[in-house]
């Protein structure tokens, strides 16, 4: 274990202040760098590196770009492995709520990892931990792909040992100990699911569960949990996760684009909390605002009614049985979306 407590100097310059996260590989401080009088977000890695971790210091360094958030230093060698990185407002998970965000913020979010993603993968080295919390907000707001910790060199044949969190870890990882790049594209699908819908994909909490329902495929659709997501989107997202990672995306780039392609949206679709005794509740801003919201009670209702006046869309409201409610609620999405 670290020994790491505030006040206490590592590298004779770091200052650590407050300790702002705790992850399955490390801990995140708030640190004063004393040489270039900042405050940084040092990354204390739990873990030795091999011995080829002074070149992927020197190479994450120079990983320089608009959509990944900076390693300012790094010595994976010493007794304490460090990285110094920006410091962000925030990072997605703490983003998204428990009801996932609005789609277009979603897959905009994701696309700008993507960027970095495909940067990183240029330079012959794998993120291996790409999930909601390593993509954070800068200060003025732009989406960034953060948190090397877990990233590492190619070999050969682009593979690297399987790391990371355990829930956004490929099926080939789990099958044979090795990932690539499209583990990491794996990885931004995964992030892009959790986003939409709030959940993670596999939620299993034993690792063995985990293992096996990954390996499977076996998740919920990510339609039935978020129906305000569109087909095509879905079918996206699907690809991304697909369980032979040589049918997912060729590469970041492609990935990026086949988002960019979806079609333009024309009404909002944003989850909110749910109103008293609702079950679930959307806001539509579009050409008119409303409120989509399922109604509980042995017959549930999806109710439209004008965010306003209250009024309701009465072609848009209807009784369904509570097996049919995210059937009937892709359809009335599907509807919204034609204007
Ligand atoms: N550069 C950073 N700037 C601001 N907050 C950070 C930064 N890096 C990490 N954090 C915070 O610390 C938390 C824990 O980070 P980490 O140890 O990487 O665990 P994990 O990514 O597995 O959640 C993150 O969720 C985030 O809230
Ligand atoms: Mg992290």
């Amino acid at each position: 274990m670290l020994s790491t407590s505030p006040g206490g100097v590592l590298a004779g310059r770091y200052e650590l202040r407050e300790k702002i996260g705790q992850g399955g590989y490390g801990e995140v401080w708030r640190a004063w760098d004393r040489n270039r009088s900042h405050e940084v977000a040092l990354k204390l890695l739990f873990r030795g590196r091999p011995t080829e971790a002074w070149l992927e210091a020197s190479l994450l360094t120079q990983l320089k770009s608009p959509y990944i958030l900076e390693v300012n230093n790094a010595d994976l060698i010493v007794d304490v492995p460090f990285l110094d990185t920006a410091l962000a407002k925030d990072s997605l998970d703490r983003v998204c709520a428990s009801h996932g965000v609005e789609p277009h913020f979603g897959v905009e979010s994701i696309r700008r990892a993507l960027r970095g993603l495909a940067l990183c993968h240029s330079r012959g080295l794998l993120h291996r931990d790409v999930k909601p919390a390593n993509i954070f907000v800068r200060a003025n707001n732009d989406i960034v792909l953060g948190d090397f910790g877990a990233a590492a060199l190619m070999d050969s044949r682009g593979t690297a040992e399987a790391a990371g969190d355990p829930r956004v870890r490929a099926p080939e990882a789990y099958l044979d100990g090795r990932q690539g790049a499209a583990a990491d594209i794996y990885g931004a699908a995964v992030s892009l699911f959790a986003l939409l819908t709030g959940r993670w994909p596999f939620d299993q909490v034993m690792q063995a569960a985990l293992d096996v329902a990954i390996q499977a495929g076996a998740r919920p659709a990510l339609r039935d949990l978020a129906p305000h997501a569109s087909l095509a989107l879905s079918r996206v997202v699907d690809q991304g996760m697909h369980l032979d990672p040589s049918r997912r995306f060729s590469n970041a780039a492609e990935f990026d684009s086949a988002l960019g392609k979806l079609p333009p949206r024309i009404n909002r679709f944003t989850p909110i909390a749910a109103h008293p005794n609702h079950l679930r509740c959307w806001r539509v801003d579009g050409k008119s605002d409303l409120h989509v919201c399922v109604e509980a009670g042995d017959t549930q209702h999806v109710e439209v009614t004008h965010a306003g006046s209250g009024r309701r869309v009465g072609r848009l409201c209807v009784p369904c049985a509570p097996s049919e409610t995210a059937a009937t609620l892709r359809k009335t999405f599907d509807n919204l979306r034609k204007g």
